[in-house]
């Protein structure tokens, strides 16, 4: 009646008629029109039968719209950041969800204390209601926070009170908050070239005008960010593990970025996604822990250290923003599940966090290791896989004259999933080469994963030889 398809005024059946048709009971029918009466829908016309009401008629579409088919959509007036935004994401990115040769972004599941987990997860629901069951903080439950807070000075050199300590859902919560909270439209953001897909999302809704700045072997290149954009209000870096080509900022830049972010009166946001699991060189000390002026706004997250689908992060802001994101957490977010940030609270406080991350450390030091011997065996003139001494992931260069979209393609069509480095850049970044990570996947499937890759590449490489000596 809503859609037009049944006529204002239109004789219904009798109700016997109908539950006849239809197979149901009288009662079930007389019911229904009764509700129709009730919503103005129908007349009923003692001794005449029942109608379509006129009331809404001018409410109907003129034209009855077909069943099943929706009207033609109006075009929605979005937000001008949002405006602006959507046609600058990247192309709807569907994080992973399951490991295999090469997926990124995955830590290694099949080495998840599970039996630990589930034992603190049904400790957790024997706890009081009035404990588990309400709202919880909307900053982050007190003990996780400290458990942040804490596990941030003892491990990442960070001198921190946990009050500074935000927790929200996943990195990328961060990241758009960061935006909302901290950027007007139109404002510059210096963004690595290549650089990471989700926080270019974040900051791209925010209205950031991205000032891609290119990255070398030693990170981001400050006097080139200077000379594209003196005047940015935000910078954003994975200076422990570039994100995607895996360089560590050394601490030449990282003074300088934070002296350029000091006389601009910049956010300096650095993304320690997966600095925790270093196995080459000694890590440097964060830059968060070098920060004196309280610039940088320092971004975790648990989706390497224990798993994604908890979709919990946080973050670490200067004492200058405490009161801000207070404010902001309390009126505009309120939090993330507390019953997850207690088990993990709970995970950290019995040790099993500290434990896990330092077997993850050899894990991932020995598929790194897998990797690149198999790589080294079977690519040579192919792929040249670069040695990381942190991460979960890595690239591999490829010669000029194979295309990594082509490569990544066909690669996927044989089951192997390899990102092309294209796809992290905002400007085309002098990198030919493919993302190849390595934590989630065993050392069978990794070796097995290159042996595939291998076929693949010769493949690609073989008619442009030959079409090269021709
Ligand atoms: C650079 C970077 N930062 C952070 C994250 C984690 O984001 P989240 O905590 O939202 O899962 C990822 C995920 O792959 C990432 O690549």
């Amino acid at each position: 009646m809503l859609s037009g398809a049944i006529a204002a005024g239109a004789r219904l059946p009798s109700s016997r008629t109908l539950a006849r048709d239809l197979g149901l009971s009288r009662t079930t029918v007389i019911d229904a029109f009764d509700r129709l009466i009730a919503e103005g829908l129908v007349e009923s016309r003692v001794g005449a039968g029942s109608f379509v009401s006129n009331v809404l008629n001018a409410e109907r579409p003129h034209k009855p719209v077909p069943v099943g088919k929706a009207r033609p959509a109006l075009k929605p007036s979005l937000s001008r950041a949002m405006g602006w935004a959507v046609d600058r994401f990247s192309d709807r990115p569907r994080l992973p969800y399951a490991p295999r040769a090469f997926v990124t972004a995955l830590p290694a599941f099949d080495a998840f204390p599970m039996a630990q987990w589930a034992r603190v997860a049904a400790k957790h629901w024997r706890g009081r209601r009035e404990e588990v069951m309400g709202y919880g903080e909307p900053c982050g439950h007190p003990r996780l926070r400290e458990a942040i807070a804490a596990h941030l000075r003892a491990n990442r050199g960070i001198a921190c009170d946990r009050a500074q300590i935000f927790v929200v859902a996943g990195a990328q919560q961060a990241f758009n908050l960061i935006g909302t909270v901290l950027l007007n439209p139109g404002d510059k953001v210096w963004f690595e070239n290549p650089g990471a897909i989700g926080a270019r999302n974040g900051l791209l809704a925010a209205g950031a005008e991205l000032v891609p700045v290119p990255v070398d072997g030693e990170g981001l290149r400050v006097e080139e960010g200077l000379e594209r954009a003196p005047e940015f209000r935000l910078v954003f870096v994975t200076p422990s593990h570039h994100q995607p080509l895996g360089h560590v900022m050394s601490l030449e830049r990282r003074l300088a970025l934070l002296r350029s972010a000091e006389e601009a009166g910049a956010w300096i946001v650095e993304d320690d996604y997966d600095g925790e699991f270093f196995f080459g060189r000694r890590p440097l000390p964060t830059l968060k822990s070098v920060d004196r002026t309280g610039q940088v706004i320092y971004v975790g997250t648990f989706s390497k250290s224990l798993f994604p689908a908890l979709r919990l992060g946080f973050m670490l802001v200067p004492p200058s923003l405490v009161d801000t994101f207070e404010k902001v957490s309390s009126a505009f977010v309120q939090g993330v599940p507390s019953s997850l940030q207690a088990m993990v609270a709970e995970f950290m406080d019995e040790g099993c966090f500290a434990t896990h991350i330092r077997r993850m450390r050899r894990t991932y030091e020995e598929r790194h290791a897998a990797l690149c011997d198999a790589a080294d065996r079977a690519l040579g003139g192919l792929l040249d896989v670069m040695r990381a001494d942190s991460g979960l992931h890595t690239i591999g260069r490829l010669p000029a004259h194979l295309s990594e979209i082509a490569v990544a393609r066909a690669a996927a069509g044989r089951g192997i999933v390899v990102s092309p480095i294209a796809r992290f850049s905002i400007e085309p970044a002098p990198v030919n080469g493919l993302v190849l990570g390595f934590g989630g996947v065993k050392p069978a499937e990794i070796r097995g994963g290159i042996a595939v890759l291998r076929e693949v590449l010769e493949g690609l490489a073989r008619p442009k030889r030959a079409a090269a000596m021709r």
